[in-house]
């Protein structure tokens, strides 16, 4: 059933088992509670394209796609200080634009848009307009990917790469944590979970999780009766560090190692690098999960007309057989790989 509401005065935990298979669309994202029947499953998730990653090879498969279009915000200061930005300014940038975009009430700011647009109009000034323009097809794209089709947080395909791992009360470093959602929703996912997140970025800590609503459902089992179970933000035990991934000092003590978009902001001298993140912290037979955005036409779209929002930093865009053989070729089996609506999904393990 799809609920449209623009409410968002909602009880700290309003959602619970009654409300299954719902979705509301509210002023700044979609809760999402319905499950997958058999036929969306495989309209939603591709999983398991290679047979054997040992016959794959870069010649067959070609490189990733660079977006070369940067924020306005990365050029201007280039231009300022006349260096090239380095990756911990470029985040910083990053997280605080992303943010504020993400937390619009977007109907609310549509019609200001709108309003906008129309003064700007009224000015025969063309930066004006097209500055007017700009911003109200950017906030149109945005509630298009994030709101109504919630291409970014997507719990439905998470939940579908995430499940079936075979894990009882496991500990999860989630790297570059930004937010922390899908740490949270394998939390929910594997009751008992002890999560630690890592970003250098401490906004990351401070406003983007810390501002993470409260009142978000993440649906997962509860161990006890094996049935459906909606968990909070705050019933998760997470910790969460400001700090550089390479000062970390943890032994191989997780069962998962996580990164949301991470491997495709490293050019290809790097990746061998961020692969070994993922194997130095896990345990033995624990899981390295990985997405990635997806290099397909909507998205390169996307990133072009979201560049001043979204590129302050080096990004590509892959494919999920690009992305696996970074992974194979720094030493891991690829357990499972697949995509979702905007991302790419590997679960791995080193040989
Ligand atoms: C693209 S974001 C991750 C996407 C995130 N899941 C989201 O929804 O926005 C990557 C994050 O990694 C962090 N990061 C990048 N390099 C890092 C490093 N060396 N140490 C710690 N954090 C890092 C950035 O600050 C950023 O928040």
């Amino acid at each position: 059933m799809l609920k449209e509401t623009v409410s968002n005065e909602r009880q700290p935990k309003p959602f619970n088992v009654e409300n299954m298979d719902e979705s509301y669309v509210l002023p700044q994202y979609r809760v999402d509670l319905r499950r997958l029947s058999e036929k969306e499953y495989n309209k939603f998730i591709k999983r398991n394209t290679v047979s054997d990653w040992s016959l794959l090879s870069w010649k067959d498969i070609g490189r990733p796609y660079e977006v070369s279009k940067y924020s306005k915000e990365r050029t201007d200061w280039e231009k300022q200080v006349n260096r090239t930005m380095d990756p911990h300014t470029a985040w910083t940038y990053f997280n605080k634009s992303f943010h504020e975009w993400f937390v619009k009430d977007v109907p609310e700011e549509k019609t200001r848009g709108k309003r906008e647009f129309l003064k700007s109009l009224q000015s025969f000034k063309p930066k004006e307009v097209k500055h007017a323009l700009g911003d109200l097809i950017k906030l149109q794209l945005c509630n298009y990917v994030h709101r109504i089709q919630d291409g970014i947080w997507d719990p439905r395909g998470k939940r579908a790469l995430f499940e079936g791992l075979h894990l009882k009360k496991p500990r999860i470093l989630f790297l570059g944590a930004a937010e922390g959602y899908e740490a949270m929703q394998l939390g929910a996912m594997y009751p008992g979970a002890y999560i630690v997140m890592v970003d250098y970025d401490e906004y990351c800590k401070n406003t983007r999780f810390a501002e993470f609503p409260d009142s978000y459902p993440f649906l997962g089992e509860n161990p006890n009766t094996g049935q459906w179970k909606i968990t909070y933000k705050e019933d998760l035990n997470i910790e969460y560090i400001v700090d550089d991934i390479r000062n970390l000092d943890f032994g191989k003590e997780f069962d998962i190692v996580l990164s949301v978009g991470l491997l495709e902001h490293f050019p290809d001298e790097y990746k061998h690098e961020v692969a070994d993140w993922h194997r130095r912290f896990l345990k033995d037979g624990g899981y390295a999960i990985l997405t990635t955005p997806r290099n397909q036409l909507r998205s390169r779209l996307y990133y072009n007309v979201m560049a001043d929002v979204m590129n302050h930093t080096y990004r590509e865009l892959m494919t999920v057989e690009q992305m696996g053989l970074y992974m194979y070729e720094s030493g891991f089996d690829i357990l499972r790989h697949g995509y979702i609506k905007v991302h790419n999904g590997l679960i791995c393990r080193p040989r």
